[in-house]
């Protein structure tokens, strides 16, 4: 195909007539695509560094507690971290209630203020409660005197409100290790998990769905957030698919590392 080709051609601004102008629309339109794609490049990830985020690498592989009666079949744990919220937690507590499920909730000392009530329902309708810190901190790279005070601070919130101190911490990231625990010196049970359902990033109910019911088995213990709205439908439709699928839901604190 040789002499196909304009032979005159400048690249995106060429000279003749008409031409000129294509080319430089042309021009102008790549532009434009590649400044929309560093846009939403830029969008994404201020979005993903605002919203609390686990380091699923930190994940464990979970089983029943070996005191649990033999023939009560297959088991998860549905636990929820970052609340309580005031409109998603209460509308999670209502669907739980309603299926005769307990589940468990780590409370962030930040957002106990003002929610007390939501708490107290918690442990009158016979959830687990554990501690998550005060606030997001990365607990490894905080200072180890603060880091404790911020703990033991949210657990006598929680103390304040359900008469009882929390037994089990979910620390923010999974973020844990030898050195904090001693340092740390406090009688709480680190809690993992062992599906990290993502909500916090998918935020679409049957995405959420779909990925944990591909990961979960016996024993599982299922990490959710309930401060999006769709990780409470989430969290509902997959009591009611697991229950189908011969399931039924314990605290955490029946689950244990294998
Ligand atoms: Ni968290």
């Amino acid at each position: 195909m040789a002499g196909a080709s304009p032979k005159n051609s400048e690249g995106l601004f060429e000279k003749r007539g008409g031409f000129v102008k294509l080319k430089t629309k042309v021009g102008w339109f790549f532009f434009i695509c590649i400044l929309d794609i560093c846009l939403f490049g830029a969008v994404v990830k201020l979005v993903s560094e605002a919203y609390p985020r686990e380091i699923s690498t930190l994940s464990q592989v979970y089983k029943v507690k070996e005191d649990r009666k033999e023939g009560e079949g297959k088991c998860v744990a549905l636990t929820f971290d970052d609340g309580p919220h005031r409109e998603c937690t209460p509308k999670l507590l209502d669907g739980l209630k309603e299926r005769g499920v307990h589940a468990t909730f780590f409370l962030m000392g930040q957002n106990i203020e003002g929610n007390e009530n939501i708490i107290k329902r918690m442990k009158e309708e016979g959830h687990l409660i554990g501690n998550h810190g005060y606030s997001h901190v990365q607990m490894t790279k905080a200072d180890p005197a603060k880091a404790k005070e911020a703990v033991e601070k949210t657990s006598q919130m929680i103390e304040k409100i359900t008469g009882e101190k929390p037994e089990y911490l979910r620390p923010p990231y999974g973020d844990w290790n030898g050195k904090l625990e001693e340092e740390l010196d406090m009688e709480l049970t680190p809690v993992f998990w062992s599906v990290d359902s993502l909500d916090w990033k998918l935020r679409n109910k049957d995405r959420i769905v779909r990925r944990v019911l591909k990961e979960t088995q016996d024993g599982s213990m299922i990490l959710m957030h309930d401060i999006f709205p769709t990780s409470v439908s989430a969290a509902l439709e997959l009591v009611d698919q697991l229950t189908k699928e011969g399931y039924s839901f314990v605290t955490a604190d029946e689950l244990m590392i294998d």
